[in-house]
């Protein structure tokens, strides 16, 4: 195993632009999802981007050719500025999408969100009951306060998408949270099956589904998609650790998509900070359009050059990229192994062991993320 992988050899092609960026606003939230895949150091309010730093950064990636801009936290709506990003976020023709847990939006501020050119809401759903919801948020009255936000959300117009985390303490609850979306005439659904990064490795025997679990997720997901043909767009993540192949993390490194941490670092993708030896540029110090073709971090695992066997002689690695490098961080200790998820990876035994260990693991308890 390669311990010491360094970025080998940066594409000799010129990458594309990328599509998307996730604008981390804040990392300040009022709930406290055991799920949350931030990092375990959060940034703290004094050091986050001012607006005219954000709104800099928002023209830099329309010109560098991004089309959609997630705003996301932490709760992004925790940011008193929000509705002015949003506006200059439009203003640059940016296609907005707001990643909200609704907790901190009124009727008036959606109504403000909505005159500034707002696109579309991707609302978090923790749990389809008042009991499961505020359990798994850690917030008391959360599931009421959503429920009428989504209401005020389709009232006032704006396209809703909701986004289920689905794990083992509420994976029962599937087949009411696609209900749910009919019924709110949500146009997506995005069922993701917890993945496990940031503060969220700390609750791996808390959250692991069960492999028939997973399996069940599948079969639901693959019904509704079928029965709701045309009224429901139905997403899905699956369980990773259950998986014989690997995802296809960010749509392959460097190639989709990046990420704005709210002190300006430009990442990968979120949890790049957990593989050590990758040093971030910040927007305060260099432009957007330099870090994303030129910046050490994005060369590092863009195409397949840095690719160790069996990746590098595999057929499906222009599918899958050889799986998440933070995976391949966190569970084989380098980043440039094959995701263990794999089935070819030396390691996947381990993987399905530990995930099974895991799902079998009655007495863990949540630990709740805190901060900052
Ligand atoms: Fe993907 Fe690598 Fe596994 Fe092939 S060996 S399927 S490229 S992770
Ligand atoms: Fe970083 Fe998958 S989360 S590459």
């Amino acid at each position: 195993m390669n311990t010491h992988a360094k970025p080998t050899a940066a594409t000799t092609v010129r990458p594309k632009p990328p599509i998307a960026m996730l604008a981390e606003l804040t990392h300040r939230c009022p709930l406290s999802c055991p799920y949350c895949s931030n990092p375990l150091e959060l940034t703290k309010r004094d050091a986050e981007l001012p607006t005219e730093v954000w709104v800099d950064v928002f023209r830099q990636a329309a010109d560098l050719g991004v089309l959609q801009l997630h705003l996301s936290g932490g709760e992004p709506a925790s940011r008193r500025d929000l509705v002015d990003l949003v506006r200059a976020a439009r203003d640059v023709g940016l296609y907005t999408n707001l990643i909200t847990s609704a907790i901190g939006l009124t009727e008036r501020r959606l109504k403000e969100l909505d005159e500034a050119g707002l696109d579309h809401v991707q609302l978090s759903l923790q749990g389809t009951d008042a009991e499961m919801a505020d359990r798994i948020g850690g917030y008391r009255g959360g599931f009421a306060r959503k429920m009428q936000a989504a209401q005020w959300i389709v009232d006032a117009g704006f396209p809703l998408t909701l986004n289920a985390v689905v794990h083992r303490q509420n994976l029962h609850q599937l087949p009411r949270a696609i209900e749910m979306a009919v019924e709110m005439k949500a146009r997506r659904i995005e069922v993701a099956i917890v993945q496990f990064h940031g503060w969220a490795m700390e609750n791996r025997a808390a959250m692991m589904p069960t492999r028939e679990q997973a399996a069940e997720a599948g079969r639901i997901v693959a019904e509704a998609r079928v029965r709701l043909k045309g009224q429901l767009v139905l997403d899905y993540v699956p369980a990773d650790y259950h998986n014989d192949y690997p995802k296809r993390c960010m749509g392959g490194w460097g190639t989709t998509g990046l990420n704005v941490t709210p002190e300006g670092k430009v990442l990968p993708c979120h949890a790049a900070e957990t593989i050590p030896h990758l040093t971030f540029d910040n927007v305060r110090d260099r432009p957007l359009s330099e870090i994303w073709y030129q910046g050490a971090a994005f060369q590092a695992y863009r195409g397949e050059d840095w690719m160790q066997e069996p990746c590098r002689s595999c057929e499906r690695r222009k599918i899958d990229f050889g799986g998440c490098r933070c995976q391949a961080m966190a569970i084989a200790g380098d980043p440039a192994a094959t995701d263990p998820v794999c089935i070819k990876s030396p390691l996947h035994g381990r993987m399905v062991a530990m995930a099974d260990d895991f799902a079998g693991d009655d007495a863990a308890v949540l630990t709740y993320r805190t901060g900052p």
